[in-house]
């Protein structure tokens, strides 16, 4: 936008008055209210993300707060920011807050605001926007908690990075993926990421340790061809309803388990159908008089954390009662390798993991309840840390909100907004201060 000079003083005229109506502390809130907006503001959704333009407005801001900075693309145009603040002892593991810059498509006739616009409900307060929860609200979170303990006069003993990479929606493979195996990253001698969570609808913050595992799973089913009007045995479509019926009955016991409140949703396996392919095309939709020769079906399972030889029952569920070869079926999986040591990939959420005990106390010392640890149910950039053996947290401080990611009029509250602001000040003073025991009882495991 370009404004003349003249234009330029009345509107500075305007804004200094409406300066001094306003008591200092709303003035603040507003400030960083209107930055979130800007944020959010910039169109960075699916297919085409606008990473130039929200790269410019990260460096803006990484400048007003005097952090060093660089711009990294491991693919061209997909650049990831990354910020740092060096600390007093750069010898220190240092820590790191990240988060993705891209979200996911929108359906705006469906939203009840622009979904690029961040309007500000002046009722509620509620901000409407993509990505108000998923997750441009944790990235500018870190940045202006910074902003408050570097006004503060705050100086960390350990170095904080701050990385902004692009498309974790798309799977972080040139993103995440490749900043985590980076030499970038191995000499920046992470202690702890934090990264992305999820909304709350009570009052208590979701801590996550770990992630479910995604697998996609392709049953095929062949069988002789007949007429319509024949019944007779060992048809392609019998032998693939046979094993739908078993894939339900095994979907139907772990979700019971999450309705009776024995397991959260991360905790179990789920199974769902997401695609069905049989039948044999004719210019008016299919043939309906002929039994197909072959069908198929698609499925999405998410797996927790688990060990190698729940993994092969796993395999082996499906190879016997899914599409056993005794039904003349054949299967296809695909999934996300675990790490070669055959151990599920965790962050410690006990006293052996003093990051868990420091964030646990530093939201309690910014008045904020917690929940019990939890997996979550589907897949984050967190992984790729954790596969390189780094302690990785996934947190985005959203208490009494619902859950909204990726769901049309996505809204945080602004109350929420400054709220989190205030627990990661709370955060990065306890992580960037952390010394550890060097000998004794309390030293950690691995330096022993
Ligand atoms: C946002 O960007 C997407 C392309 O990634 C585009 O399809 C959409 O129309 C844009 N929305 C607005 C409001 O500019
Ligand atoms: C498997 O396929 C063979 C060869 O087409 C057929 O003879 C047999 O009946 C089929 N078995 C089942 C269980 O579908
Ligand atoms: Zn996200």
């Amino acid at each position: 936008m370009t404004m003349s000079f003249n234009g330029f003083h009345r509107l500075y005229y305007i804004i200094s008055i409406a300066l001094l109506l306003q008591p200092p502390s709303a003035i603040a809130g507003d400030s960083i209210l209107s930055r979130f907006q800007q944020y959010l503001q910039i169109n960075t959704s699916h297919p085409s993300p606008n990473y130039h333009q929200a790269a410019d407005f990260i460096l803006s801001q990484a400048k007003s707060l005097s952090l060093e900075s660089r711009t990294i693309e491991f693919v061209k145009n997909k650049p990831l920011i990354l910020l740092k603040w060096p600390g007093k002892n750069p010898d220190l593991p240092s820590i790191l807050l990240n988060s993705h810059t891209d979200v996911v498509p929108v359906e705006p006739h469906k939203w009840s605001h622009p979904p690029f616009d961040a309007t500000i409900d002046p009722e509620n307060g509620n901000i409407y926007a993509r990505g108000s929860q998923d997750m441009k609200c944790v990235g500018l979170q870190y940045l202006e908690a910074i902003r408050k303990l570097k006004d503060s006069k705050f100086e960390p003993l350990r170095t904080i990075y701050v990385s902004f990479v692009p498309d974790e929606e798309i799977g972080g493979l040139d993103g995440a993926k490749r900043f985590a195996n980076s030499k970038i990253f191995d000499e920046m001698n992470v202690g702890i990421v934090l990264d992305e969570g999820l909304a709350s609808p009570e009052d208590k913050y979701r801590l996550f340790y770990a992630e479910r595992r995604a697998m996609s799973l392709v049953i095929k089913a062949t069988g002789a061809p007949g007429h319509g009007a024949k019944m007779y045995d060992n048809t392609a479509m019998e032998n693939l309803l046979k094993s739908i019926e078993s894939v339900r009955r095994f979907r139907a016991s772990q979700f019971d388990l999450v309705k009776a409140g024995v397991k959260a949703e991360g905790e179990v396996i789920s199974v769902n159908m997401v695609f069905l392919k049989a039948g044999t095309p004719s210019p008016t939709g299919f043939v309906m008089n002929l039994q197909p020769s072959e069908a198929q079906a698609g499925f999405d399972i998410r797996v927790p954390p688990i060990a190698d030889h729940d993994q092969a029952s796993l395999e082996r569920r499906i190879a016997e009662e899914w599409a056993p070869a005794s039904r003349n079926m054949t299967f296809e999986i695909r999934q996300f390798k675990q790490k070669d040591s055959g151990k599920p990939i965790l962050t410690a959420y006990d006293s052996s993991n003093p990051w868990w005990t420091l964030i646990e106390e530093a939201i309690v010392k910014a008045k904020g309840k917690i929940g019990k640890p939890e997996i979550f149910p589907a897949s984050t950039d967190a992984r790729y840390f954790r596969m390189k053996g780094v302690h990785a947290i996934g947190f985005s401080p959203m208490a009494n909100t619902p859950i909204l990611l990726h769901d049309h009029n996505e809204f945080l509250n602004k109350e929420e907004y400054l709220k989190g602001i205030e627990v990661y000040e709370s955060i990065l003073k306890a992580f960037a201060s952390f010394v550890e025991a060097k000998n004794g009882e309390d030293s950690l495991g691995d330096e022993l």
